[in-house]
């Protein structure tokens, strides 16, 4: 009897302890505070773990019934610990979280009441940019060859020399490497690789690597050892073109420069032919296109004449044929190159190309 009685007071002593865990657990209000009180609640110096301490003195029956009441309050304060450990752990992350943001508004608040050209700049509202001038130029260059039926296709800027020369019927110690004055780098065998003068090279990559029919334009960056001046910069962009198809002639060449050039300066603008010569075509021309100043009635950027020179031309030497493995008595085609930046800067009536490379945003927001 004495330890039924026994037992029926520590039953109310397990609900004791269960409610005095339950109010422990819940009254953390942080990490710390519930490792804390974990030992209290449920652990060793809870109420649970002092009656534990008093089951070998019960009847079996007795401590059987007592061991269950004990062993579903420890779980349901388990339970109930880790839940409350889940949720203090996500507050904790939270106000850590909000701790380290970095509020923009406020940084640049900061720099506006400094002082120095980064507070200058920083005050006014930050101004979105935009292309260069150039790469506009380029892209619309490509979007007229492209409405044109023409693919867009690039090429590396470090060449070898077959690519550069040899393959456009320029061999070792041929007066016309004169023409470009020639990075070189230090690879290989001496002045074998280097950087490419033209994007001509690219037609030569084009006709190695498909058969015809090739209707391309390849736009791209160039160098020579140019002193920069007023017309010259040593690294520079070129846009090329090369057709290779069955019964190309000098008319189409024509054709399709007289086409590009209304659509890039507008109606009323022409192009013409002049002889010339160039290693990689025959026969070889330069074109001109109507002067953008006057539109062709003569003025000081064309010394009268009504046209300024944009580029060579030509069609597809068979020896550069023969070189790339192309069939010459089946195929002909035309190529022509021309320079970018002087287009660019003669579109928006730039006297200096170096103001091109001066990244002045100033200069270049105009445009
Ligand atoms: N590659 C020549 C240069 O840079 C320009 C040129 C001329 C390209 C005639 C051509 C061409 O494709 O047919 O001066």
């Amino acid at each position: 009897m004495t330890g039924n009685w026994q037992a029926v007071g520590d039953m109310n002593g397990v609900a004791t302890a269960l409610e005095r865990g339950k109010a422990l657990i819940a009254g953390a209000s942080s990490l710390t505070e519930l490792r804390a009180v974990e030992a209290e609640a449920f652990g060793k110096r809870s109420g649970l773990s002092a009656i534990t301490a008093t089951l070998r003195d019960l009847e079996p029956d007795e401590r059987r019934l007592l061991g269950q009441s004990l062993q579903q309050a420890r779980a349901e304060l388990e339970q109930l610990y880790d839940r409350r450990r889940a949720v203090l752990a996500a507050e904790e992350a939270a106000r850590q979280a909000g701790s380290e943001r970095l509020d923009l508004s406020e940084a640049a608040g900061l720099f506006t009441t400094g002082h120095g050209p980064l507070a200058e700049r920083m005050s006014a509202p930050i101004a979105r940019g935009h292309a260069h001038l150039v790469s506009q130029v380029r892209d619309e260059l490509e979007d007229i060859f492209v409405s044109m039926g023409f693919e867009v296709a690039e090429g590396p800027e470090v060449e070898d020399d077959w690519h550069n020369f040899e393959a456009l019927n320029m061999p070792p110690h041929h007066p016309a490497r004169g023409m470009f004055d020639t990075f070189y780098l230090k690879a290989g065998e001496p002045e074998s690789v280097l950087l490419r003068t033209h994007t001509s090279p690219v037609q030569v990559r084009l006709m190695e690597s498909q058969p015809p029919p090739i209707y391309a334009v390849v736009p791209g960056r160039c160098y020579r050892r140019d002193t920069p001046d007023a017309r010259h910069l040593p690294v520079f962009h070129q846009v090329e073109a090369l057709v290779v198809d069955e019964g190309i002639s000098m008319g189409d060449l024509a054709g399709v420069l007289e086409t590009f050039t209304g659509a890039f300066f507008g109606p009323g603008r022409h192009a013409r032919l002049r002889p010339s010569f160039f290693p990689f075509t025959e026969p070889s021309a330069e074109f001109d296109v109507t002067c953008w100043v006057c539109g062709g009635t003569g003025c000081r950027t064309c010394s009268g004449s009504g046209w300024v020179e944009l580029g060579g031309c030509g069609m597809v030497d068979p020896a550069v044929f023969h070189a790339v493995g192309i069939d010459a008595e089946r195929y002909t085609g035309f190529a022509w190159g021309f320079g970018i930046d002087r287009l660019a800067a003669a579109r928006t009536g730039l006297a200096d190309l170096r103001d091109l490379v001066d990244n002045d945003i100033r200069f270049l927001s105009q445009f």
